[in-house]
């Protein structure tokens, strides 16, 4: 059978000729200024991604990572301290949490989302509890609702991992400026991506976005006069002006997700009918913008269909094969098979299938059908 040429799950190589051209000015204006780390770029692309956000202040930060950690930074985190977040996310999501001395407890999920189960929130917390870390996973938020509720009542600062959820709503507020804190990523591979490393902080609370500004400079409000210990969390002006070219185009972008989630999930309704797998849930008051599109297999086999889709052209992911509290280095935490049963069970049966707003329909009907093969007699 002869092959047409294979769908990656992302591509970053797809390009409009008018955002190239976009971008090639506005870095060459950074060029033109002089000013490659913070300054005037960084200043401007803050002041967009606020508006966007529908927030007073943004920190451009150097990842999605050191948002985290300088944001949990800001809330004072540090050794004999608790941060509660969920087990099913990306490493980063707990590794800041021990990279300050802290604890990281883990919360199970919610199966049909994927996200903190916040009906299982208050049970996690203990007078130690410096922070609690909702992970907006897959493009999809959290139900901040339910989890403020539950912080709120505790005086426990929220911090938002909105790293996958740029532009998703929970109720029709941003993800990541609903909570006290949230920590955005712009690695390349997001809905909106840097031309490498950069990340950023957002808040409504003027006393952290000060704070932030001085930790993201080793802690120095004014050159060489050092408050606190902060660290080198500094945005590159390349990277804040790329930035700054995409985000009017972000809105599209992730429209443009949402209808290839809606191609598959026409194309994949009769498998999940027929029992198979189970289609991403769109939970009450959130839109989801798709970072991902994750389907659970019910059949097991998930290697085999991974092999077999790869032998059709199509390339498939697994985010994230193992949960947090079961990782090698947080094996001092104690943390068991058992622990936290939906985590491990999502661990075991999701499958994420190509999205990026450049993937054609035809191609999205080619995984969708490769998948339907795959399944076939698995
Ligand atoms: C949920 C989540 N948290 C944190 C991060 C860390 O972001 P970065 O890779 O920019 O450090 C990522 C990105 O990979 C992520 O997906």
């Amino acid at each position: 059978m002869s092959r047409a040429t294979s769908i990656p799950v992302l591509d970053l190589t797809r390009y409009d000729e008018a955002l190239k051209g976009d971008i090639a000015r506005a870095v060459g204006d950074v060029f033109a200024s002089g000013r490659f780390v913070l300054g005037p770029a960084v200043e401007s692309f803050e002041h967009d991604l606020a508006a966007f956000l529908g927030c007073r202040h943004v920190v451009g930060v150097s990842s999605g990572t050191d948002a985290l950690l300088v944001a949990l930074m800001a809330l004072g985190v540090g050794p004999g301290d608790e941060v509660v977040t969920s087990p099913f996310t990306f490493f980063a999501s707990g590794g800041v949490v021990a990279r300050l001395g802290a604890r990281p407890v883990f919360v199970d999920i919610e199966p049909a989302g994927f996200q903190l189960d916040p009906a299982r929130l208050a049970d996690a917390l203990s007078e130690r509890t410096r922070a609690i870390v909702p992970v907006h996973l897959y493009g999809q938020g959290a139900d901040m609702g339910a989890i403020l509720a539950v912080a709120q009542a505790r005086g426990i600062p929220v911090l938002e991992d909105a790293c996958q959820a740029i532009g998703a709503t929970v109720d029709g507020r941003a993800a990541g400026a609903i909570g006290d804190l949230g920590a955005f990523s712009f690695y390349p591979t997001k809905n909106l991506g840097a031309a490498g490393d950069a990340g950023a902080v957002a808040t409504n609370d003027d006393a952290l976005a000060a704070l932030l500004r001085d930790l993201r400079v080793h802690g120095a409000a004014q050159t060489y006069v050092h408050e606190r210990v902060g660290g080198n969390f500094r945005l590159d002006a390349i990277q804040a002006a790329v930035l700054r070219a995409k985000l009017p185009r972000l809105p599209g972008w992730n429209e443009r997700r949402r209808s290839i989630a809606a191609l598959y999930r026409e194309r994949l309704a009769g498998l999940e009918r027929a029992g198979r797998l189970v289609l991403p849930a769109e939970l009450p008051g959130r839109r989801h913008v798709y970072h991902q599109f994750v389907v659970r297999l019910r059949t097991g086999g998930r290697d085999r269909v991974r092999r077999r889709m790869a032998e059709r052209g199509v390339a498939t992911s697994v985010f994230y094969p193992i949960p947090l509290h079961l990782q090698a280095c947080f094996r001092e935490l104690g943390g068991r098979p058992g622990d936290f049963p939906e985590a491990e069970r999502a661990a075991g049966e999701v499958l994420a299938l190509p999205i990026f707003p450049e993937l054609r329909d035809d191609e999205a009907a080619r995984v969708a059908e490769a998948l339907r093969e795959s399944l076939e007699g698995s």
